[in-house]
């Protein structure tokens, strides 16, 4: 069974219909490359899956269970809608940091506030140290993931003393700390001057061999052939065409993502 299963998802903002319908699936360890033209619905698809936005219909699943069902729009509660989240991370072109903390506070600092609700929920369970157990966990892994993204030197910096690169980094370590099941990109490195797309690139290239399944939106059409498994190209929201790279980058067979794609080919090599 797919991991994320993603089915006639639909989308409106007043009359104007963003995504038309909308499916895909993904299996653990996949990584997916979303191409497509300013305005196609890319941002808004990840939005709906990672619940930034709620969908008009559709169904979303992880792991067989049914986080979002359209056609059984149980109101959910805030908490349950931040349960579900989980299940995804999120890296916003902007980087999106908490200024006011450094490198490593900006890590650790959900999950210890997911550690301490947990805590007080299921506390009959616990022991008298479990939080400090959980933060002493928490602070290991965070130093793991700074290792990860190359920034163990960066651990007591603040966001505004570092390179877009570094900060982009560091908000993938920062989605990686709450172990989602599914990393979610959003042209992670539109916002980046050239000269540093590439540590970027190669943070996320490194986390495809570490097995991470991940959705990547890009303008980067040979980092997608590179990386992704699986490429949709979306045009006026709906999927154009999707496969391999192969299929999708190599020999498109629809119109409109041959028009997409020879306007990148003019500029690269
Ligand atoms: N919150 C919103 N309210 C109204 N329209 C929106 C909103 N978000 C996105 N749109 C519209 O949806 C369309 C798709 O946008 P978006 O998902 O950002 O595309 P992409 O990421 O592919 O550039 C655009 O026409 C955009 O103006
Ligand atoms: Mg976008």
């Amino acid at each position: 069974m797919a991991l994320l299963e993603v089915q006639n998802i639909q989308k409106s903002f007043g009359r104007t219909e963003v995504l038309k319908n909308i499916s895909f699936s993904l299996e653990k360890g996949e990584v997916l490359a979303i191409i497509g033209s300013s305005g196609s619905g890319k941002t808004t698809l990840l939005r709906c899956i990672n619940f930034l936005e709620t969908p008009d219909r559709g169904v979303i699943t992880v792991g067989g269970d049914v986080l979002f069902d359209g056609a059984n729009p149980a109101k959910k509660r805030e908490k349950e809608i931040r349960k579900n989240r989980l299940h995804f991370g999120m890296v916003f072109q902007q980087f999106n940091l908490f200024p006011q903390y450094t490198v490593f506070e900006n890590l650790v600092l959900a999950p210890k506030l997911l550690a301490k609700e947990k805590i007080a929920e299921e506390g009959a369970f616990y022991g008298a140290n479990t939080y400090k157990g959980a933060v002493e966990n928490i602070n290991a892994e965070a130093e793991q993931l700074l290792k990860k993204v190359g920034l163990t030197e960066k651990r007591d910096e603040y966001p505004c003393n570092l390179s877009g690169g570094q900060q982009q980094r560091v908000a993938i370590a920062r989605a990686l700390a709450l172990n989602p099941d599914v990393l979610c990109f959003d042209e992670p490195t539109s916002a980046l001057d050239p000269e540093l797309t590439g540590e970027v690139l190669n943070v996320i290239k490194g986390l495809k061999s570490s097995d991470s399944t991940m959705i990547v939106v890009t303008h980067e059409i040979s980092f997608a052939r590179d990386v992704a498994d699986k490429v949709i190209f979306m045009a006026d929201g709906v999927i154009e065409e999707e496969g391999t790279p192969q299929q999708v980058i190599e020999n498109p067979h629809s119109a409109r993502t041959q028009a997409f794609l020879s306007r990148f080919n003019q500029y690269s090599d």
